[in-house]
């Protein structure tokens, strides 16, 4: 698939279960093994990665395979993390009762809805930041879909959450303005406001991911889905989704697909089944469908199980 290789950042999609980590990894191995220095993160909170690849993993980049390195981020983590890193860009240049004014305003940021997008998504800044420079390809191994398509309206879920902030804070801004009139030590509070600098610097970085995801469309979406109803459905509801926010989707990988000749009556009342939900799905997305994964025998972990996977991604 010539169009997906030339994406530098590709996210890995679908309902629980259906096979993103197997397929992301897989894919990111094949990647590597092209010679693309290729990061696969996992934003999925229950962590897997390190288990196919038998390494520890953790939020640095950690040496999967040659040319291959990956990272597991954990959302809450992240957010504490997140919420961290602002607090200390704070300290030392302000005054007692500003610092714990500030504590206040992050306290609150971090319990609003959107935080833990916020914070995944700002890591994700980071690392999609990489690319071109450390990294030629980024791979995202997703949480399932809710999750995901939450992470993914950042247009304008972010837009929303930072606009609240920035509204709210403008609100705080303008009424220690009116206060200053009678007690002048609230001047300083206002003027060149860190907390609304952070603010407007996160919206900056916000409005870059999205430059990067929707306009320089140099990141493509690919959904895993397995030949039965529940995956089918969500997919086909996620891509649409994703098209009115205007993230291109590359495509549909079929997970699971039953091997043709099948043992017993059983297994070929099963291959009827599946054989009808072929159909619908090359219906519903025809020349969308980019690879076609057979069931394995095994459960696919450790890297042999992987590599074999990977094969077919050629
Ligand atoms: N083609 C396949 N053949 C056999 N087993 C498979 C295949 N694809 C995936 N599996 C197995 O199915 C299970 C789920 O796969 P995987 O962890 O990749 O799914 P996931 O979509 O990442 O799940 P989650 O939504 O929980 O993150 C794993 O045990 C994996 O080994
Ligand atoms: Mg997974």
């Amino acid at each position: 698939m010539p169009g997906l290789m030339n994406k530098e950042i590709i996210f890995f999609g679908g309902k629980g279960g259906v096979g993103k980590t197997t397929c992301s990894s897989a894919y990111s191995l094949n990647l590597a093994r092209k010679g693309y220095k290729t990061l696969v993160l996992s934003t999925d909170p229950a962590h897997s990665l390190g288990q196919i690849f038998q390494v520890q993993m953790g939020d640095e980049p950690r040496k999967l395979d040659a040319n291959l390195y990956g990272i597991e981020i954990d959302p809450e983590v992240e957010s504490k993390r997140y919420i961290n890193r602002i607090r200390q860009q704070m300290q030392g240049s302000f005054s007692v009762n500003i610092i714990a004014e500030i504590q206040r305003q992050l306290d609150a940021a971090y319990h609003s809805p959107g935080a833990e997008e916020a914070a995944i998504f700002d890591r994700f800044i980071e690392v999609i930041d990489l690319v071109g420079k450390e990294y030629q390809r980024i791979v995202f191994d997703t949480a399932p879909t809710g999750h995901t398509l939450r992470l993914l309206s950042l247009p304008e879920l972010m837009d929303r959450w930072l606009q609240g902030m920035i509204e709210r804070r403008r609100n705080v801004n303008e009424m220690m303005r009116m206060a200053s009139v009678v007690d002048k030590s609230l001047e300083e509070r206002i003027k060149d406001d860190p907390v609304m600098r952070i603010l407007l610097d996160r919206k900056q970085r916000f409005e870059k991911a999205k430059k990067f995801l929707i306009d320089d469309k140099r990141a493509g979406f690919v959904f895993v889905l397995n030949p039965q109803q529940l995956p089918i459905l969500e997919t086909e509801k996620a891509i649409s989704f994703l098209e009115r926010n205007g993230i291109p989707v590359e495509g549909v990988i079929i997970n699971r697909v039953l091997p043709e000749k099948t043992d017993g009556e059983f297994f070929k009342k099963r291959k009827e089944v599946e054989d009808r939900y072929m159909k619908q799905i090359e219906e519903k997305f025809g020349d969308r469908i980019l690879y076609r994964i057979p069931l394995m025998e095994y459960d696919i972990s450790g890297y042999e199980s992987i590599d074999s996977v990977a094969r077919i991604f050629g």
